[in-house]
Formats: C-alpha cells, sequence, structure tokens
C-alpha cells in the first residue's frame, strides 16, 4: 500500500494501542457488514460501482465535445470532493474547466461566475442529495435562465442540465423527472461528505480530465488491503486516545501546495462525523512550509490542546535542483525533507504529539486510496468515540434557522 503512517511520535505506548485493536476490528467489521445505516460508501470502490463508470466516463466525454465550461452547484460534500481532486491531481486527459457555484452566497462571486457563463459554451451540473438545500437552489434559479437565454427555450436549457441527487426524495429529483435533465444519483445510504466516490465527486473530475478509474482502483486496494487492521486502525485509534488524554484540536499539515482544498474536504468529514455531543477533536489545517512562518512560533510554543496529523508527499513529480547559493546542488525535495524532518524533530521534543501520514506521489491511484483511507479513519474514530459518523444533526437546524427566516 501506499499510504503508509508512523505513530511512533505520537507518545502513546504501543500497548494502548495493541488495546484498542479488538474493539476497532469490530468496528471495521460494522461498517463492512452492510447492515449499518449510511455505510453505503464502504462498498462502494470494491463492486458496486463499476456499471455506473461506463456511465460518468461518457457522460464527461460528451460535456468536453460540447462545451468550453462546466459549471458544478453544490456545497459540503456536493462540491468538497470534486474540488479538492480537481486542485491536486494531474489531468491525464483533455479536460475542460470546471467552476463551482452554490458553495457561498457571495454577490461579487455569483456576478463573476455569471459574467463568464454568458461567454461560454457552458453545461450545468447541479449536485444535491437532498435537493433543497438554499444555497444550491438559489444558484440553480440564477443560472438557468442564463442557458435559456443562450440556447433559446427552456427546453434547450434542460438539454444541458445535469441533476445529480437522490434517486426518489426531493425537489430536486421532482424538477429532474418533470423537465427530463440527464441524471444520475447518490445512493439513499450515502451521506453528503462520504459521497466522494459517486457521480457527485467523479463526474466533475472526469469532465476536468482527471483518471478516474485509477482513483477507484486505488480505492478499491486500500479497501481490500491488510493495512486496514493496523495502519488505518491506528490512526484511528491514536486520534481516539489523544483525545481521552486531553487533546482538543487536530492540525492537518499538508506537505504539498496542491492539497489546501484536500484539507477543507477533511475539515467536512472530521467535523461533521466527528464534532458531536459536546466533543470531537476540531479539525483544522495548515499548509507546510507556507504556515510554519506564521503557526510554526504557536505549533512550537503556543498552548498545548492539539495533535498534529503531517501528511507527507514522499516523491514530487519532477526533480528541481537548486543552481547556485548555500544549497547548491541540492535538489528541492530533499531541502523539503529537511523540513519536514526538522518539523517532526523540534515539535516532538516539545511533546507535541504527532502522526504522520506518507504517501509516494501524489497521482490518481494514490490519492483513491488516501480518501478511503481517511473516510473510514474518520468513521472508526467516531465509533471509538460512541458518536454516529453518518448524522448531522447540527448542519441541519442552521439550514432549518435559514429556511424559517427566509419563509
Ligand atoms: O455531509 C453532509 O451531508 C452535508 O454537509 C451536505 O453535504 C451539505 O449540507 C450539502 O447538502 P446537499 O447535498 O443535500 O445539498
Amino acid at each position: 500500500m501506499n499510504i503508509r503512517i508512523n505513530t511512533d511520535n505520537t507518545g502513546i505506548d504501543a500497548d494502548e494501542i495493541e488495546a484498542l485493536r479488538p474493539e476497532t476490528g469490530k468496528a471495521l467489521d460494522r461498517l463492512w457488514s452492510g447492515r449499518e445505516a449510511m455505510t453505503g460508501w464502504v462498498q462502494l470502490p470494491t463492486g458496486r460501482y463499476e456499471e455506473e463508470l461506463e456511465y460518468i466516463l461518457n457522460l464527461a466525454d460528451a460535456v468536453k465535445n460540447e462545451a468550453e465550461l462546466f459549471v458544478v452547484i453544490g456545497i459540503g460534500g456536493s462540491y468538497l470532493g470534486a474540488k479538492a481532486a480537481i486542485e491536486a491531481l494531474p489531468k491525464y486527459e483533455r479536460g475542460i474547466p470546471v467552476k463551482f457555484l452554490g458553495n457561498n452566497l457571495c454577490t461579487d462571486y455569483f456576478w463573476e461566475t455569471v459574467e463568464e457563463i454568458k461567454k461560454k459554451k457552458t453545461i450545468l451540473c447541479v449536485i444535491s442529495k437532498s435537493g433543497s438545500t438554499m444555497e444550491v437552489r438559489t444558484a440553480f434559479e440564477i443560472v438557468k435562465p442564463l442557458l435559456a437565454e443562450r440556447y433559446g427555450s427552456e427546453e434547450e436549457a434542460a438539454k444541458r442540465i445535469i441533476a445529480i441527487t437522490d434517486a426518489e426524495k426531493g425537489a430536486l429529483r421532482e424538477e429532474t423527472t418533470e423537465k427530463g435533465y440527464t441524471t444520475m444519483t447518490i445512493a439513499d445510504d450515502i451521506g453528503g461528505r462520504y459521497s466522494v466516490l459517486t457521480p457527485a465527486g467523479l463526474l466533475p473530475m472526469a469532465v476536468c480530465g482527471i483518471d478516474i478509474r485509477a482513483l477507484l482502483e486505488g480505492a478499491a486496494e486500500m479497501a481490500g488491503s491488510p493495512e486496514w487492521d493496523t495502519d488505518l486502525a491506528d490512526y484511528a485509534i491514536c486520534r481516539y486516545l489523544l483525545q481521552q488524554k486531553g487533546k482538543e484540536v487536530e492540525f492537518i499539515e499538508l506537505c504539498h501546495s496542491r492539497l489546501g482544498y484536500l484539507g477543507e474536504w477533511i475539515k467536512q468529514l472530521y467535523g461533521e462525523s466527528e464534532g458531536k455531543e459536546g466533543g470531537g477533536l476540531l479539525p483544522t489545517t495548515l499548509t507546510f512550509s507556507t504556515d510554519l512562518h506564521s503557526m510554526g512560533q504557536y505549533l512550537q510554543q503556543g498552548r498545548q490542546i492539539f495533535m498534529e496529523t503531517l501528511l507527507v508527499v514522499d516523491e514530487p513529480s519532477i526533480q528541481m535542483t537548486v543552481p547556485a547559493g548555500p544549497q547548491a546542488g541540492k535538489t528541492l525535495a530533499e531541502i523539503s525533507e529537511a523540513m519536514v524532518k526538522g518539523v517532526i524533530e523540534a515539535h516532538r521534543s516539545a511533546g507535541i504529539p504527532i502522526v504522520e501520514i506518507h504517501m509516494d506521489r501524489l497521482d490518481a491511484r494514490e490519492y483513491g486510496q488516501l480518501l478511503y483511507f481517511l473516510e473510514t479513519t474518520c468513521a472508526i474514530t467516531a465509533m471509538l468515540s460512541g458518536v454516529n459518523p453518518f448524522d448531522q444533526p447540527g448542519v441541519e437546524s442552521y439550514k432549518a434557522e435559514m429556511h424559517k427566516l427566509l419563509d
């Protein structure tokens, strides 16, 4: 497996980890049993998905042939997975630009996007599991008339709209059936933040030119690997134990400039799955080495309420050598490795618990492994903590209050 962890610098005894392994084993069995609610994502890459893959690839080809711009309207789990992958991964095939809308209520951003849509041949993809999220519905209503104007009628616009939503429920499903939009579904037993390997994540990635077959293969490798019982469970155990020992915050430190949005995806995954009943590590992200020069001081000597998870990509896709100066002859990768080792040494000696996650390189296959690793780790940590990883009552209450005010 290309994803590996190191828990040597967590300050946790091997015995403590070992003692929790039977419980994590049971949690994994529960996830795989198919009997737990909202665990449809577990078996996605290892079987259930194959039939849909061809459909997504063909649809992506049709979009690329027809359009200059693909606008994805979605928020939370209905956009973060796609956005993060598009930012992180190399593009293997010809793709077209993907623009995200409906993930904020900022007039200026809407205005810029609307102006762009007016100038380009656009296909719209609206993604909402519930079909009723305010930001998404609002964006959809703003953009639909632009397509009707450009293509001459609502019927012509409808041919350029793809809706990804629940198979049966919700206002978006009703409208899709009525207007005849091209459609795909997010299965009923998969929640928003676990939906990155459904069409919600994969279609925008494919349109952008990402090798989604390799990404799914990577996820399947992780799902079928023996590391399930060790690396993956151990990261969950460390997160759980460090919380028990009083840590309140997890700094997820991304040692690659293209992983910033993966950090946003992780924050949603961990925050919504674990932040319940007054508990859960507060997930927050940093990018290294950039943030060492803003937050480095706090990490080293500030209030020690946190653990660190350091995500390192070991091999760059290309080598660059420093031509002159004190580091002449060294590669950037060597300097970056020294940065990582230096951080670990400095923070370890300050008593900060650090989990390292290493991947060999940032490609679609390893990224698929990583996504699956993180989803499963998160679910297990929540199960160890005794909270339901798959609901989000806090998000629902904000949505309900906003609806009340607007109605
Ligand atoms: O994880 C979740 O379920 C949520 O955060 C949703 O992804 C988010 O609220 C968007 O919901 P929907 O896809 O129903 O529009």
